[in-house]
């Protein structure tokens, strides 16, 4: 492992929007999976800001923001205005709004807090042991938190479902069909059991029949996505071409490869962004300086994103077509050898051949304009067929 990896402290690249067809993930908080979990319309909480929750409709979460001054609620399930609403995720002052003495959590951990004096952060303390901080009481209470864990990653970390679900909705399990649960208003979970199913949508007890069960996977709610056993095993993040999974021994922690830099899946390291080959699916336009960029394609280069801010949408080249960065458009591979270099020295293209796609029968039908061609069809604008675009130079920070 050489340079260019630091601990990420850019938890928002975390949650992508679902251009790709992803699942929504904040660490190891699956907001999909929850989804599947709760009746349909429920709104859940962010474990990465207060300003936002997501909607559970019929096709999965939909990100939904409150107004400014207004935060989300797991008391009202709703968007509260900021000083009542006892959420305190990417909060820049999580004292706002709080009048007299108060303790409030640091998100991310289960056991620290901050003192808060009429409104002002007057600092950082920690519960003693495995103790941890309950935001209802404010105070120190048995627990079982592992700081060992929570101090070695900026990752969100979701440590109870309650810190999710509004207080008295009832929803499902993931693993157990009978189950159902709801969270108290102190945050508490409350379970029990159905004889043979939970029908989440009609909030019953009931059989196994049509779609009741089919939230049921072998994954835990909010636990399972980051469990892992080999110390020291690494895993790309199937979103986020700069990220990285490092497994502890009990869970994957995440990591960030430096700026421009991309965690390359076979080479098991951070490489340049252009040079590195990431997992197939990530999102490319992490670090993109340019609109159009190459989705990872191994076999025929040809598909490529459209890029806005951050978003990933996926397009493809006509037939015999690749697409290429440096040109912003798709071009013919008709010209070998320039394809030959361009693979060669594009990650995103590593091992692509022109002849991985099927050639049209009838001949003569190409036009004799060289250089890069518009891309066929889609709701989204497509690369231009003039000289390409010089790069600006300015390079977008994405935490900015
Ligand atoms: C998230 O949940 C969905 C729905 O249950 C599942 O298909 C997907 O594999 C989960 N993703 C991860 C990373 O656990
Ligand atoms: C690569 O691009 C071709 C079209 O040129 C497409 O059919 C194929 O599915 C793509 N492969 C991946 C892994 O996206
Ligand atoms: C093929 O591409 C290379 C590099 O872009 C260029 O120098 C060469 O003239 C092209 N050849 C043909 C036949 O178009």
């Amino acid at each position: 492992m050489t340079t260019g990896k630091f601990l990420s402290a850019a938890i928002l690249c975390l949650v992508l929007g679902t251009a790709l067809g992803d699942d929504v993930l904040e660490g190891n908080y699956n907001v999909t999976a929850f989804c599947t979990a709760v009746k349909t319309g429920t709104n859940l909480g962010s474990i990465v800001s207060c300003d936002y929750y997501y909607v559970c409709t019929s096709t999965g979460p939909v990100k939904t923001s409150c107004t400014s001054g207004y935060a989300f609620s797991l008391a009202t399930g709703s968007c509260t205005p900021v000083g009542q609403a006892n959420c305190y995720y990417g909060l820049e002052n999580p004292c706002l709004g709080k009048t007299g003495q108060s303790w409030v959590p640091v998100t991310g951990t289960c056991n620290q807090y901050y003192y808060c004096l009429d409104g002002v952060n007057k600092g950082q303390g920690s519960c003693k042991g495995t103790q941890s901080f309950d935001k209802i009481s404010q105070q120190c209470v048995y627990g079982n938190c592992n700081p060992a864990l929570v101090d070695s990653s900026d990752e969100p970390s979701l440590q109870s479902v309650c810190e999710v679900v509004p207080a008295g909705k009832y929803f499902g399990d993931t693993i157990n069909c009978q189950k159902w649960n709801y969270c108290q208003a102190d945050g508490t979970l409350q379970t029990s059991d159905c004889t043979t199913a939970y029908d989440v949508q009609n909030n019953v007890c009931g059989f196994d029949t049509g779609n009741v069960c089919s939230r049921v996977t072998e994954t835990e709610l909010g636990t399972a996505s980051l469990e892992c056993t080999t110390k020291g095993a690494m895993k790309p993040n199937d979103n986020v071409c700069g990220s990285y999974y490092v497994c502890n021994g009990n869970s994957l922690v995440s990591y960030d490869c430096a700026y421009g830099y991309y965690f390359d899946d076979t080479k098991n390291d951070c490489l340049p962004r252009k040079t590195a080959t990431p997992v197939t699916g990530c999102n490319r336009c992490q670090f993109a300086t340019t609109t159009w960029v190459n989705a990872v394609n191994s076999t025929s280069c040809g598909t490529y994103y459209y890029c806005n801010n951050g978003k990933a949408t996926l397009q493809t080249c006509q037939e015999d077509y690749y697409f290429n960065e440096a040109q912003q458009g798709c071009v013919p591979t008709a010209n070998e050898s320039a394809f030959n270099t361009y693979v060669s020295s594009n990650g995103a293209c590593a091992g692509a051949t022109v002849n991985s796609s099927p050639t049209e029968a009838n001949g003569g039908s190409t036009t004799a304009e060289g250089g890069a061609t518009t891309a066929e069809g889609g709701a989204t604008p497509a690369p231009t067929t003039e000289t390409p675009e010089p790069t600006t130079g300015t390079t977008k920070n994405p935490n900015a």
